[in-house]
């Protein structure tokens, strides 16, 4: 029986040292807070009595291993125990090149963050008496050597042996790629399948099978909480793309028996170079979006000719920094009447069309 508990979760972390970081003008993430913004979490998390912090990967920028170094030392210092997996930025490579460590080399990185001695990329940790952490690697590499987010057979088989083992524990799993939709037809759509787990139709089966209830997953640099059929799927937004979230959970019994996960969302409002960090990064991120929209104008299932798209682009520059904040609405939105049915879609809008927000901020009955 697991007790009641507060653990945090900081996503998409994107450590870059100055001396690591290239200038493009078209970069997404504002790297350049990546550690001033980690140093303001932890000074809020650090007051908050936590039993541990979990972060679903994408630790560092390019997998460099200064910058995996210089993670490993900062998470040594803090109070509570810290849980890692690997994202997809940090183990970009199957061999070491001169920018990235090597693929296998990752868990040596974080002995002490959850792999012990393990040469796997995958863990398991009794966390709390009764609460199990199950850590996926959703990394892998296809035969002409490009990078694909899947979970290998061997990893799935383990995954079963170690699921039917676990008997009167509650079990949270934590992986990189989101395994249940965020997004509309996110498996599906050319921009947003690369977000998904390929083969998440067969871990959801066997998570469903185990009663496995709670996922955690980054990758999408998006605020959203998915539920399919008696899992939900967690995802946190990033650390340096607006709104530069983190969220706090509890886990608590109440005096029915009933068991919930409150969660509450926090985001990071300013560092010593950003005073004013909310708003210059909702403006970076809609300064950057054009070649964003009119690709997503362009494809099925709009189908907009170009022209078009880029005409109507400007106007919708706000959207996707509405998305990753979570409970979108786009209730003042101004797209033509044609579109605004697609758009909404994206808003945080329950099938009977009322407004469902659960993003941020809900209790979650388990
Ligand atoms: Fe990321
Ligand atoms: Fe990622």
């Amino acid at each position: 029986m697991a007790p009641n508990f507060r653990f945090a979760v900081v996503s998409d972390l994107h450590i870059a040292l100055p001396e690591t970081i290239w200038h493009h003008p078209s970069r997404f993430h504002l790297v350049e807070v990546s550690i001033p913004a980690l140093e303001s979490v932890f000074e809020h998390l650090t007051q908050l009595d936590l039993d541990f912090l979990l972060l679903p990967g994408d630790l560092t920028q390019h997998g460099e291993p200064e910058n995996h170094l210089w993670l490993q030392k900062r998470l040594s210092k803090l109070p509570f125990p810290t849980y890692v997996i690997p994202g997809n930025h940090d183990v970009p490579t199957l061999t070491a090149n001169n920018q990235s460590i090597a693929f296998r080399d990752f868990p040596e990185y974080y002995r002490k963050f959850g792999y012990g001695d393990s040469q796997n990329l995958y863990y398991t940790r009794t966390l709390l008496s009764g609460v199990r952490l199950i850590a996926l690697n959703s990394n892998m590499f296809n035969d002409q050597g490009q990078q694909i987010g899947r979970v290998d057979a061997e990893q799935l088989h383990w995954l079963e042996a170690t699921l039917a083992t676990v008997k009167d524990e509650l079990v949270l799993l934590m992986i990189h790629h989101n395994i249940i939709e965020h997004i509309p037809h996110q498996a599906r759509h050319p921009m947003a399948q690369r977000y998904m787990l390929e083969n998440a139709p067969q871990l959801l089966e066997i998570l469903r099978r185990y009663g496995v209830k709670l996922v955690f997953t980054g990758h999408l640099h998006v605020q959203d909480i998915a539920y399919e059929d008696g899992i939900y799927d967690i995802t946190t937004g990033s650390l340096v793309s607006y709104p530069h979230p983190y969220r706090v959970m509890e886990y608590r019994q109440d005096n029915y028996g009933r068991h919930w996960l409150q969660v509450q969302s926090y985001r990071v409002e300013s560092t010593p170079d950003f005073p004013r960090l909310q708003a210059y990064s909702r403006k970076w991120m809609g300064d950057r979006s054009f070649p964003f929209l009119v690709k997503l104008l362009t494809l099925p299932p709009l189908n907009l000719p170009i022209s078009q798209a880029e005409a109507l682009a400007p106007s919708l520059r706000e959207f996707w920094a509405n998305i990753a904040n979570g409970d979108a609405l786009f209730t003042d939105f101004t797209a033509p009447v044609h579109l605004q049915n697609y758009f909404q879609a994206y808003g945080a809008i329950a099938p009977d069309g009322t407004p469902n927000l659960i993003d941020n901020h809900i209790s979650l009955l388990l």
